[in-house]
Parts: C-alpha cells; structure tokens; sequence
C-alpha cells in the first residue's frame, strides 16, 4: 500500500455483437456489476467501464500499484464473467483474447492490454481516458509526440515556463523487446526516426524532466504496447490499444492533448487487421466499427481525481469541433477503399494478420519460371 494514486486501464475483447462491431450491454453491466463489488470491498477506489467498438476497456483506480498481482487478477477474473456471459450470448469470438487458461501472477502476455500509471495526485489532477478499436499500439505515436513535443500543437511548450524544457520519452522496439529513454526537444528527430516506424517503435510512456514541477519519476502519459500475435505466435485479433495522459499545470492542457486527435492519421489495423486506415475521434455513441469493420476508431473520456475517485467522464469527442476532422476521415476512408487490396490500403505483406501469400505461392510453384 501508498499513498501514491495508480489508475489503470486493462482492456480485452470478450466478443463482439454483431462480428466486431461491439461490445453489447450484457457484458458491459457484467464488468460493472464485478467492478462495483470489488470498489465496495475497497480493493479499488473507483472504476468505470467503457467499450471501444469490441473492446473491453476497464478503468480503475486503486493504491496498489502498478502490476499489481491483486488489480490483474480482479480484471481477470472480470474479463472471465464477461466471457462466460459472452459464451452464453453466443457473441463472435467470445473470450478471443483471453489466451491463458488460468491466471498466473499478471495478465501481461496473456492477452489483455494494460496501461497503469502510478503517480502523486496533485492539487487538480485531470486525468484523460483514450480508448482505440481496430488499429495497433504505434497509432498512439503521432498524437502522443505532437502532446509533449510538438509546438505546432502544444502552445505551452512555448509560452508556459513549466513545459518549456520538454520531457523524456520511453520507446519500445517491441520487435526486440527492449527499450530507450530519449529526451526532447534535444533528440526530437532521432526519436521520430524511431516512432515513425509504428508497427516496431512504439512509445511506452512519457515522463518529465528533472528538476521540474512534477516528480521526473513518476509518468504523465502511458500506453498499452501488447502485441497479440506475438503472445500467441499466430493471428488471434489486433492488439488495439489504450492510453492515460495527464494534463496541465506543468504539462500540456487538457485542450492540446485533445488537439493532436484532430488530425485522422493513417494507422494500419482496420478489416481483418491488415488494412490501413484514418483514425477517427468518435463520441462514446459512436464507438463501433461498423464500415469494413471501422474505420478506426478512437473514444476520450476525461477525468478530474479526487483522492483516487474519478470525477467524470466527459465525452471529449462529442463536439461538432470535431465534425471536420469525422468528414476528412470518411473522405480518407472512401479514397483508400477504392484501392481494394492494392497496398497501401492493403498492409504489406509482414505486417498482414491475414494472409493466402504462402498458399498462393505453393500452389504456382511449378508454373514459375525463370526469366
Ligand atoms: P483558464 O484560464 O480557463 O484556467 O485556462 C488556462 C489554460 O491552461 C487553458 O488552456
Ligand atoms: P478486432 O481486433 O477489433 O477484434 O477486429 C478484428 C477484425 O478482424 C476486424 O475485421
Ligand atoms: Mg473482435
Ligand atoms: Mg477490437
């Protein structure tokens, strides 16, 4: 126990109504209904439960810390009811995420994704929630560097004293299973050197500097960096991904961190997880992946804490100053969909969950001939 806040996100997909579409009401009250029960025994302080498109996002706070084996075993057991219910409901691919047969000390590497951050709660602490279907952990690249590093973005980074010096970036080559910690604005352009190449490059977290307003250990920002296939070895469904950030004083307002989702960038993940596509900011109600399964889709939901409480949520996308950037996106969507499966709509061949390559090429393997 700490004195220190922990508010995590652990999320799986359970099943989804109709397809991938989303996650039907039934599951979402069985989540809420665990959750409440485990916020009545105090083993957290607060939660709330959320769906982006298919995927089960809970949100918890709680004093544990970070890979706590008592907080992994409570979303696990939550994510099992969700399935169990899932089975009965017969939703498609119920517990499709759930790799693992039995819980064992933590739920990294057995499917779900996490994304936990221990911290001091300050005076006002806003909290935001961003929640992403059908896409990969590197789509979180371009809008979390323009949030800390980008000052077309981030008017603080030039004008407010306390971001001025900039902040530490911790980005794993989750090919390699390893890890950097770079500084900006000093190595901006060898991290996007890095963090361009989304599918390896992914950042994990953000930290400030030292010597600053806020503690340089404790992070402002984290993302969940699981890959799916490479736990299971084979195609099981993409790893959509989810993030905390924290906002003001000291670090970017709640208003630049919503800004950098005003750009729908190409992230690849969409049909069958092997298609790219622009990644649109959508209200909770829209939060389903409907044409060609997406486009893919992003929720925020902010917070204020109050000793571990949340306070909140706020639809953060739910405004028409995100109508231009929902139209630009569909008109993103229709232009790349009529490539078909030309590349680049099409993924390249090692980036596809999906792929009839090998089978193709044996079948011709006779008829190739040399030229
Ligand atoms: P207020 O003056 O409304 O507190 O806003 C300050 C701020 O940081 C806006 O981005
Ligand atoms: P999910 O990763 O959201 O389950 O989607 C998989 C898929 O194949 C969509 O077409
Ligand atoms: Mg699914
Ligand atoms: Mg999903």
């Amino acid at each position: 126990m700490t004195e220190k806040v922990t508010a995590s996100i652990i999320k799986a997909d359970v099943g989804g109504l109709p397809g991938h579409v989303l996650v039907p009401e039934e599951i979402l009250e069985v989540a809420r209904r665990n959750l409440q029960e485990a916020k009545e025994s105090g083993e957290i302080i607060d939660f709330r439960v959320f769906n982006a498109g298919d995927d089960l996002d809970l949100v918890m706070t709680h004093r544990e810390g970070v890979d706590s084996e008592k907080i992994h075993k409570l979303a696990w057991e939550t994510f099992e009811k969700a399935t169990e219910k899932a089975k009965e409901l017969k939703l498609y691919g119920a517990g499709q995420d759930l790799l693992a047969d039995a819980f064992s000390g933590n739920v990294r590497g057995m499917g779900p994704g996490v994304a936990e951050m221990e911290f001091t709660e300050r005076k006002a602490e806003p909290l935001l929630a961003f929640l992403m279907d059908k896409t990969e952990p590197g789509a979180f690249n371009l809008p979390i560097f323009r949030i800390f590093a980008d000052p077309f973005n981030t008017a603080g980074l030039v004008i407010d004293p306390s971001l001025h010096s900039g902040f530490v970036f911790e980005i794993w080559d989750i090919m390699e299973s390893r890890r950097v910690f770079m500084k900006t604005p000093e190595e901006m352009y060898d991290i996007l050197a890095l963090i361009g190449g989304k599918s390896r490059f992914v950042i994990k977290r953000v930290y400030p500097k030292e010597g600053g307003k806020l503690p340089a250990d404790e992070p402002v920002a984290v993302i969940s960096t699981e890959k799916l296939y490479k736990i299971a070895g084979e195609y099981v469904g993409k790893d959509d991904p989810v993030a905390l950030v924290r906002a003001q004083s000291g670090l970017p307002a709640v208003g630049e961190v919503i800004e950098a989702f005003a750009f729908p960038h190409l992230v690849s993940g969409w049909m069958r997880g092997s298609h790219n596509g622009p990644l649109m900011p959508v209200p909770f109600r829209y939060s389903k992946c409907t044409r060609f399964d997406g486009p893919p889709r992003v929720i925020g939901a902010g917070f204020q804490l109050a000793n571990g409480v949340l306070v909140g949520p706020v639809d953060l996308f739910d405004d028409p100053a995100f109508d231009l950037t929902r139209q630009k996106a569909m008109d993103v969507a229709d232009y790349i969909r009529r490539h078909g499966p030309f590349e680049p709509h099409r993924l390249p061949g090692e980036d596809m969950e999906y792929t009839t390559l090998p089978k193709v090429m044996d079948k011709l393997k006779t008829r190739f001939e040399e030229v």
